[in-house]
């Protein structure tokens, strides 16, 4: 009898003793104490071999323990929690510097694009720009292109359905006009941008891509300047020794003509590049045609001039030897564009 009552001072001072550290150390001690075969249970249980007058002392004795226990174990609870929300607020902690974001690069349609633009401005050329969403003078008529011209066609241009004189620019041709309608001669731009073709998309086209124009208006323009500052482009752009003028046909160009650049068939990319000729196609190009003159209120008796037109994937895939257009859209977190990401640290700017 003696032993039980001692039975029961021992445990209230075990648990006085005990100090779980932690969740797992504290659900231990639970178990252990106030579980279903804790000791607290098997102390009540041992009521029944009490003698009756003694019954009562016991009962309060060890319902002492239990509600110590209890408390413990509560109080013991509430400070472990308040410790893990203290770490949750650490990690929310705003003040802390954030994890550092990798570096991005630029697109390479960029880079190709600026080095095109650095080209030209340094030979006296100034950037201009016009809108996306043309209207179809400018697009089409102001560039002598007739009304039965395919690429009027629904199949080959992007028109604005609730607008059926509105469409995406086939081309930056039509900053050429905005240009001569706005500025006096001498005029000297370039105007790079993106534009739209109703095209299947393949490895090689793509049905929304980038263009750079150039037009160059004044007194005594000719072919021969047209020459040289296509060639020094061709030169800057690609060190290319030679240029070859192909005769070729514009609505708004007269004479026209192509222009290839000489790359040669010495590397394998180079070989497969010009299909094995040597020769790479890059633009368009021609003295601007009098009508477009007269059509945006500039006198082709007193000035003439020439234009090119330039795309700006085909020089990309090139130089970035990447083989496939659509790898420029893709978004910049994927696979490929880290693949493409690679190629650009080899190439020095
Ligand atoms: N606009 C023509 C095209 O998209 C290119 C070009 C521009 C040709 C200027 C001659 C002069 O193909």
């Amino acid at each position: 009898m003696v032993d039980i009552f001692e039975k029961v001072q021992q445990t209230l001072a075990a648990v006085a003793a005990e100090s779980p550290a932690n969740a797992e150390a504290l659900e231990q001690f639970r178990i252990r104490y106030l579980g279903s075969k804790g000791e607290v249970k098997a102390l009540m249980e041992e009521m029944r071999n009490i003698p009756n007058e003694r019954k009562r002392e016991y009962g309060q004795l060890v319902n002492t323990l239990k509600q110590q226990a209890e408390e413990k174990h509560q109080s013991l609870r509430d400070i472990l929690e308040a410790q893990s929300a203290g770490a949750d607020a650490v990690r929310l902690d705003l003040t802390a510097p954030g994890e550092p974001l990798p570096l991005g690069s630029r697109h390479p349609v960029s880079l190709t694009l600026n080095r095109i633009v650095d080209i030209f401005t340094r030979m006296g050329f100034s950037v201009a720009d016009g809108p996306e969403i043309e209207d179809d003078w400018h697009n089409f008529t102001a560039m002598n292109t007739p009304e039965d011209h395919p690429a009027r066609d629904m199949h080959d241009t992007f028109y604005v359905v609730d607008a059926p004189k509105m469409l995406l620019r086939t081309h930056t041709s039509p900053v050429q006009a905005r240009i001569m309608q706005s500025r006096k001669p001498p005029i000297r731009i370039i105007a790079p941008g993106r534009v739209y073709r109703n095209e299947t998309i393949s490895a090689r086209s793509h049905a929304q891509f980038h263009q750079v124009e150039g037009l160059y208006i004044d007194r005594g323009v000719s072919f021969a300047d047209m020459k040289q500052t296509l060639f020094h482009f061709a030169q800057e752009m690609f060190g290319a020794p030679k240029i070859r003028l192909r005769p070729s046909f514009f609505p708004f160009t007269e004479p026209s003509a192509e222009m290839d650049v000489w790359l040669g068939t010495d590397t394998e990319e180079n070989a497969r590049l010009t299909k094995g000729t040597g020769w790479l196609e890059i633009l368009g190009c021609g003295m601007v045609d009098p009508q477009v003159l007269i059509n945006c209120g500039i006198d082709p008796e007193e000035y003439s001039g020439f234009a090119f037109g330039m795309g700006i994937e085909r020089q990309t895939l090139r130089l970035f030897n990447i083989p496939d257009i659509r790898m420029l859209m893709m978004c910049g977190f994927c696979g490929s564009s880290v693949r493409t990401a690679d190629r650009l640290l080899t190439v020095d700017f």
